[in-house]
């Protein structure tokens, strides 16, 4: 039966990095007003949200994501006028806007933390989270920062080290104190009086530390690469404290109509679903990465989506992300010959997907050379830029084969290097091309959306005689069931899907050039080619 799925299950959510998306003011930097004129592209995409990574005002030590104001926009993205004609005219085109909401930590440069820095005893002292430093002088403990260094930073005013997992201009805000989750739950329901339909919050899962401070344990597996992950995060990250927290934000969004909670968690399975909350009372999407750091293999993957579908709790949701502003493009890391494949994944699985800005083209991590560098890991950390630097998947969309592919006119041009390839893969160019990526997510996403059993329907995985090839069944009462195959191999094959026989017809090919009725007993597929079939009865 049809059960009745709210906007946020049934959608699709297309993250827009705002720096890169669309600038226009020529200062080479995406703004609100640059969206605005491209709301039409995405409301043609057919996807119902956009999630927006922070606009707030910021000295953009970690590009946005340190907010020295929370209930203010930037003016290099423009002013609060610009925001509130954005956001009617998302909802006047019938998406949804989900903004970036950041609890964690602040700006250094929010009035917050000034007065909290100022002297000790400050009221807003405890805000943060400041303590002595060790006997020998250094930082009070061995927590280090994910951006490279301590997580501590010892500020001249009055002696003592403050707490910042990120870089030194992020101090983390102390939710122990009574004071600062209700000011924090105050600036939610600020966004939401205005109209925006939730929040993506960031590192939700590492709110709460360990009162005690305790010296994080040695990690045995480390591989040696980011020494972020030389020990095991067991006082920094996944405290059980957070739920409290979690649950208190939920209510506040539950105080309005329909607004979605959806957090970014980088957790296993297991601890990742207790982020839905006991009683279905934390998160609607506690974000899923699986498809973002698993091996590309149709059997790996293959299991990676039992596994979590086996994890998730009565009740809830599931969702699935094949990119965002943190990670490799999925074009690079699956490779090109997988990009359409990869997309048909996504775009099929039980769950809300999100789409990466820029995935939809093809757009492809973009080598940043040093003398360009911007994102502070990649600074601070010279020696593994090139495995955590996150330029090269912020770089600016591809419109058109006009200099700077239409982005910016800026004089100088945009503050990050474009793609070596942007003349050919652009929006312009793929919008003509009825084979191109752009038309193939388009008919994916439009599919998605008037297929209940594509936006609603069950799972079911179908086992082969290749391994290279991933299927699937999506069912529901209503209207049609949909066979999925995927070829994640460069090799042909004709398929024996053992359970499933009799005639399907084709409704989507990767490559596009296939359709009408096949007989399920020797289906053909091509090296890299994914298909859905339309199944009869
Ligand atoms: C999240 C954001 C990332 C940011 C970090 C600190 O992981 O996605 O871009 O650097 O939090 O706010
Ligand atoms: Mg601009």
């Amino acid at each position: 039966m049809e059960r009745n799925l709210l906007w946020w299950q049934k959608g699709i959510v297309y993250q827009i990095y705002p720096r890169s998306f669309q600038d226009s003011d020529r200062d080479g930097i995406g703004d609100l007003a640059g969206i605005l004129r491209r709301l039409n592209y995405v409301a043609d995409l057919g996807v119902d949200a956009i999630w927006l990574s922070p606009v707030y005002p910021s000295p953009m030590a970690d590009f946005g994501y340190d907010v020295a104001d929370y209930v203010d926009i930037h003016p290099i993205f423009g002013t609060m006028a610009d925001f509130e004609r954005l956001l009617d005219e998302i909802h006047r085109r019938g998406l949804k806007l989900i903004i970036d909401l950041v609890p964690n930590h602040s700006s250094s440069e929010h009035a917050w933390f000034k007065e909290s820095r100022s002297s000790r005893d400050n009221s807003k002292r405890d805000w943060y989270i400041w303590r002595d430093p060790a006997p020998d002088g250094g930082p009070p403990n061995n927590w280090l920062s994910f951006f490279g260094g301590p997580a501590w930073t010892q500020d001249e005013a009055t002696g003592q080290y403050y707490l910042h997992q990120f870089v030194k201009e992020q101090p983390e805000l102390n939710f122990r104190h009574p004071e600062v989750l209700p000011a924090m739950l105050d600036i939610m329901r600020f966004w939401m009086d205005k109209g925006v339909d939730g929040f993506r919050i960031d590192v939700i899962w590492l709110m709460a530390k360990d009162e005690a401070l305790r010296d994080e344990p040695a990690n045995a597996n480390w591989d040696g690469v980011n020494p972020h992950e030389s020990l095991l995060h067991i006082h920094t990250q996944n405290l059980p404290e957070v739920h409290g927290l979690i649950r208190a934000m939920r209510q506040v969004i539950d105080e309005y109509d329909e607004r979605v909670m959806i957090g970014e968690i980088y957790l296993p399975n297991e601890q990742l679903a207790t982020y839905y909350g006991e009683d279905g009372d934390e998160c609607h999407l506690p974000f899923n990465f699986q498809l973002i750091d698993v091996e590309w293999d149709a059997q790996v993957v293959g299991q990676a989506i039992e596994a979590y579908e086996a994890c998730l709790p009565q009740g809830a949701w599931p969702n699935w992300v094949l990119g965002n502003h943190d990670r490799p493009r999925v074009s690079t890391r699956a490779g090109a010959d997988q990009a359409r494949v990869a997309k048909m994944l996504l775009l099929t699985l039980r769950g809300t997907p999100t789409i990466y800005y820029g995935d939809e083209i093809g757009m492809e991590n973009v080598d940043v050379p040093p003398e360009y560098v911007q994102d502070p890991p990649a600074v601070l950390q010279p020696e593994i830029a090139h495995a955590i630097g996150r330029d090269p998947v912020r770089t600016p969309m591809q419109w058109d084969a006009s200099q700077y592919a239409g982005f910016t006119t800026a004089a100088d041009g945009p503050w990050l290097p474009l793609a070596d390839d942007y003349e050919t893969v652009n929006v312009a160019k793929e919008r003509e091309d009825p084979h191109s990526m752009l038309a193939m997510v388009r008919l994916l996403v439009h599919l998605r959306r008037a297929e209940p059993a594509l936006h609603g329907g069950s799972y079911t995985a179908v086992t082969s005689n290749v391994d290279e090839v991933l299927a699937y069944v999506r069912r529901h009462a209503a209207g049609d069931s949909f066979l999925i195959v995927l070829n994640f191999g460069d090799e042909n094959q004709e398929l024996d899907l053992n359970a499933i026989e009799g005639l399907a017809t084709i409704v989507l090919s990767t490559n596009m050039d296939r359709a009408g009725r096949v007989d399920l007993a020797s289906l053909y597929l091509l090296g890299n080619e994914g298909l859905i079939l339309r199944l009869s009865g």
